[in-house]
């Protein structure tokens, strides 16, 4: 039956655009190795038509499709559960149709890498407001699907904000052309907006446009070290206020970081001693007129002089910028590397962060007694990543159990707080059951309708976000 599946998608798409057999196992597990799926095949299509003609094949053989861009997703929302699926990878279509600096626009495919893009605009002077440690493999496509935060958010907002229209293969293999850059454009509902954020459950975004700004010129950064969580929140009111908006980035982290980071990347120069209790890594940067050097001077100035800060290190360069920003990235690969554990995404009010991460600690710690608890983020969203490591002799169901525990009694702090378990990572197959607990029956239903009126099969990334519908598999009809 398989093998009679495989090839009515080859006779209708061509070898080429389908993989069978073992090329398609990279595609079928996550960035952290904690899941391994499989899927009928993957679909590679070239162009929009070729998506087009993929959906509507898939329509017709009753598959689930599960749409995938650079596979870095934190959330699942990409891998391959078993069962009658196919992978649609957007990975061949990564054209920049258009950048436009007049208008501060460009039109780009959703398989550009999101690195590549931003490469190609800063050769035009120009700047896409969104970064995050997996920007190397990430795509725009995948970066709309989840609505990604990243370092920029509290500056430019999250990528919502950067979209200015899309393209869209519905479930069938129509094609909803958004693709407007238009700034203003009060026309009805504004439905691109359903599609961003929505984790492939409703369509393949094929194309993206975007909001452009100049590519700040000047960047200033700084690694700074403080007493306490307290006093980093303290440290970003100021800089709010000294630096308005011309503030890029402002991320918090412990101390652990360093050692995390370092067991990723030995080679990497620690910046400075890495005893104290809380670090903050902050960037100023603009164009134009604007003398950001001195604005950061001036900043550190006065923190530095009134104590809040008690350490520092300013960066001289480029390239000991890139290195401090190492130091915050490479702490995701430093605790993939020890093993299955709890990651977290969750957000509270910016004032309420200090008092939740204290208090979502030590319910973690005693859930799991002896685990490594590590939390970091985006201070300007509010948004925390609290990670907690099992001793490495937990191994097995054990690990898992003692996750799972960990989970539940952060989740009653967060809860407590009025946080959200997604700030910007999405929900995935990960946290799919711990967002329908939570779904209040309004917005379960509209959810629920939404879904059913633009893919009534239920074929969309079956599993994904909500419980897959019960649905009369197509399967057992192509081969009886
Ligand atoms: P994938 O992982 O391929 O897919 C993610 C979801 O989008 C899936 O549900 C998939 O079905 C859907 N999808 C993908 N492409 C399309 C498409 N063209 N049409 C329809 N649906 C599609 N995220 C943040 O928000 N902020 C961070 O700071 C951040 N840092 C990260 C650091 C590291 C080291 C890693 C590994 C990940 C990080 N992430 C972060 C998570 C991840 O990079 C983002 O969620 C990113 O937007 C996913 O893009 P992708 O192309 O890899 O999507
Ligand atoms: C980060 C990812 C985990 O902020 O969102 O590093
Ligand atoms: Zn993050």
């Amino acid at each position: 039956m398989t093998d009679k599946i495989v090839q009515s998608l080859i006779d209708a798409l061509g070898a080429d655009i389908v993989l069978t057999g073992d090329a398609t196992a990279r595609y079928c597990r996550d960035w952290h190795g904690d899941a391994q799926g499989a899927a009928l095949a993957v679909l590679r299509p070239r162009d929009t038509e070729g998506v087009s003609l993929a959906m509507n094949t898939c329509a017709r053989l009753g598959l689930g499709v599960i749409p995938q861009g650079g596979n870095t997703g934190l959330a699942l929302g990409a891998v391959a559960e078993a069962g009658g699926n196919v992978v649609l990878s957007l990975e061949r279509m990564s054209r920049i149709r258009r950048i436009d600096p007049g208008d501060f626009s460009a039109v780009v495919e959703a398989g550009c890498v999101l690195a590549d893009f931003k490469e190609k605009l800063a050769a035009e002077g120009m700047f896409f407001a969104l970064a995050l440690g997996a920007q190397g493999s990430c795509q725009i496509g995948g970066n709309v699907a989840t609505n990604a935060g990243g370092i920029n958010v509290l500056r430019y907002g999250m990528t919502r904000e950067q979209v200015l229209g899309l393209e869209v293969v519905l479930p069938g293999g129509e094609v909803l052309d958004l693709l407007s850059t238009l700034r203003k454009d009060n026309r009805g509902i504004d439905l691109k907006q359903l599609f961003i954020g929505s984790e492939g459950t409703l369509g393949i975004i094929t194309a993206v446009a975007v909001r452009l700004s100049p590519r700040p010129a000047q960047v200033a950064t700084a690694l700074l070290a403080l007493r306490s969580l307290d006093e980093v929140i303290a440290l970003y009111r100021r800089a709010r206020l000294d630096c308005c908006d011309l503030l890029s980035a402002f991320e918090f982290m412990p101390p652990m970081a360093f050692t995390l980071a370092h067991e990723a990347m030995p080679e990497l120069a620690l910046p400075m001693e890495a005893s104290h209790p809380a670090y903050a890594l902050i960037e100023i940067s603009g164009s134009g007129l604007v003398d950001i050097d001195d604005l950061m001077a001036r900043f550190l100035e006065g923190v530095m002089g009134e104590g809040l800060v008690i350490d520092g290190v300013l960066a001289a360069s480029e390239a000991q910028a890139r290195n401090l920003w190492l130091f915050r990235e490479g702490m995701n690969e430093g605790q993939a590397r020890r093993g299955v554990h709890l990651r977290t995404d969750m957000s509270v009010p910016i004032s309420a962060m200090a008092a939740f991460v204290a208090r979502a600690e030590a319910a973690a710690e005693g859930a799991a007694p002896g685990a490594l608890v590590v939390s970091y983020g985006h201070v300007g969203d509010g948004n925390v990543h609290l990670n907690v490591i099992p001793r490495p002799e937990i191994t097995g169901t054990a690990r898992l159990a003692e996750i799972k525990a960990a989970k539940a009694a952060v989740y009653a702090v967060l809860d407590e707080f009025g946080g959200s378990i997604s700030a910007e990572h999405g929900i995935g197959r990960a946290k799919r059951d711990d967002f329908t607990a939570r779904l209040d029956p309004a917005r379960a239903r509209l959810l629920g309708a939404i879904k059913d009126l633009i893919d009534p099969a239920g074929r969309m990334n079956p599993g994904c976000m909500l419980p897959a519908p019960d649905r009369p598999s197509q399967l057992v009809k192509i081969s009886s």
